[in-house]
């Protein structure tokens, strides 16, 4: 058989332009009270200017242009290395957003949980890798119905021990999936978070899936960023170790996998250059689709991955951090400190503070359920009523606090209205 995933992922568009036609209400914090119902396809329509349009604070932005280069950069950079990329779609939780990661070429939806693909589903998305051992019944019961309803529908999970495969295939069978589940061996490390930890457990794993006559062995996959964001020489050492390991057992397991093509997956946003490095290149007899799961090269960010990414560490095609927070100074109640209408419920906190960008020298100090703590010089201009942008660390968490995200020009207007699905 031909390799499941094919080269370009498809999507629902018309499922996706039907969120355009959902009104938009008090359920969507921080939009203009004025669009209160009217869908987002006639707002937009008037290209409104996001601040005279009367948002409240605190508000979440997305910026078009942004997003436009680094959707255009991470294209250019797979296809300059042979690797396709099937963004993990957690981090944003958006049709729309993965409608234009697939437009640019992304091969297919990467899931975290069976919740997600359904999400994923519901929008018509056939390429799926839910990068996780599934061993939910009801999940699986549900997934041998889709399969059923829709011939096209692949999805690749991930295995990493024998009892997880007699799981998997006891529920297919028991749901009568019409074909067979395709899986990867999920390479771990010790340290990581799942996956097989030693070349004995791979061994049983690769043979349990040989003998479920509902699942077929797809591929070797692995997640590197589960030892680390580190960047240093001697953390990107650990990694190409960890790597050399997935890339010893692709090899291994070559003679036994049940498609034409194999599937090495790796690669979250951190250290996909040691993984295109790494994880091509194979002996002649090998045919390999090297598939990066990158999620946070969409929107980037001014934080973790600003300091982390392969392409914000010196080169100039850079990414640009497309994701902010908008919010007013409430109170400045001390000479050096002003409170900001933000907090832990509107922007991640876990892998950084967020970074103002519109006020000389602040920093973010601290951050409660509802204020961020902002730490001024004593001649700083800003005053209470000033709004403030702030850069966020860490979109994927920053992502889940926002329902309907406005997506602007570089004059802030509001060209579309980003939905999520948390
Ligand atoms: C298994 C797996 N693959 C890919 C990714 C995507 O990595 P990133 O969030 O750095 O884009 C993640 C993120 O947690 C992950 O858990």
């Amino acid at each position: 058989m031909t390799s499941e995933i094919e080269p370009r992922a498809k999507i629902d568009h018309a499922a996706v332009a039907a969120l355009a036609d959902e009104p938009v209400d008090w359920r969507f914090k921080g939009l203009p009270a004025g669009w209160s119902g009217r869908p987002p396809a006639d707002i937009c329509a008037d290209v409104p200017e996001l601040f005279g349009a009367g948002p409240f604070s605190p508000l979440c932005v997305l910026d078009a242009g942004a997003l436009a280069h680094n959707l255009d950069t991470m294209a250019r950079w797979c296809e300059g290395r042979d690797v396709e990329l099937a963004p993990h779609g957690k981090t944003h939780m958006s049709p729309q957003l993965l409608a234009m990661q697939f437009a640019a070429g992304a091969c297919a939806a990467t899931a975290a949980t069976i919740s997600q693909v359904r999400t994923f589903r519901a929008f018509g998305v056939r390429q799926i890798i839910l990068a996780n051992q599934l061993v939910d019944v009801a999940g699986l019961h549900w997934l041998a119905t889709e399969y059923e309803l829709d011939d096209d529908f692949r999805l690749v999970c991930w295995v990493d021990s024998p009892a997880g495969v007699a799981i998997m295939d006891l529920a297919l069978d028991a749901a009568g999936l019409p074909r067979p589940l395709e899986v990867c061996v999920e390479v771990g490390a010790g340290g990581g978070r799942t996956g097989c930890r030693s070349a004995a457990e791979i061994d049983a794993v690769a043979r349990a899936v040989l003998a479920a006559p509902h699942l077929r062995l797809v591929g070797v996959a692995g997640y590197e960023a589960a030892l680390g964001h580190d960047v240093s020489p001697p953390a990107q050492e650990t990694i190409r170790g960890y790597l050399g390991t997935m890339r010893d057992i692709a090899i291994r397991l070559a003679p036994l996998i049940e498609s034409d093509e194999m599937m090495v997956t790796a690669g979250g946003s951190t250290h996909f250059d040691l993984v295109a490095q790494m994880l091509t290149g194979w002996p002649g007899s090998m045919s390999v689709r090297t598939v990066l799961r990158s999620g946070c090269y969409l929107t980037h960010d001014d934080g973790l991955y600003q300091q982390s990414s392969p392409l914000t560490r010196g080169e100039s095609q850079g990414l640009r951090p497309a994701m902010s927070v908008w919010a007013q100074v409430s109170s400045r109640p001390e000479p050096e400190l002003a409170l900001v209408t933000m907090g832990r419920r509107d922007v991640s906190f876990d892998q950084g503070l967020p970074t103002p960008r519109n006020a000389a020298n602040a920093v973010v100090t601290n951050l409660n359920d509802q204020h961020t703590f902002v730490g001024l010089p004593t001649d700083s201009p800003v005053r209470v009523g000033d709004w403030l942008q702030f850069g966020i660390s860490h979109p994927c968490t920053t992502f889940d606090k926002w329902q309907l995200i406005p997506l602007l020009d570089s004059d802030n207007r509001v060209v579309d209205l980003i939905r999520t699905f948390f």
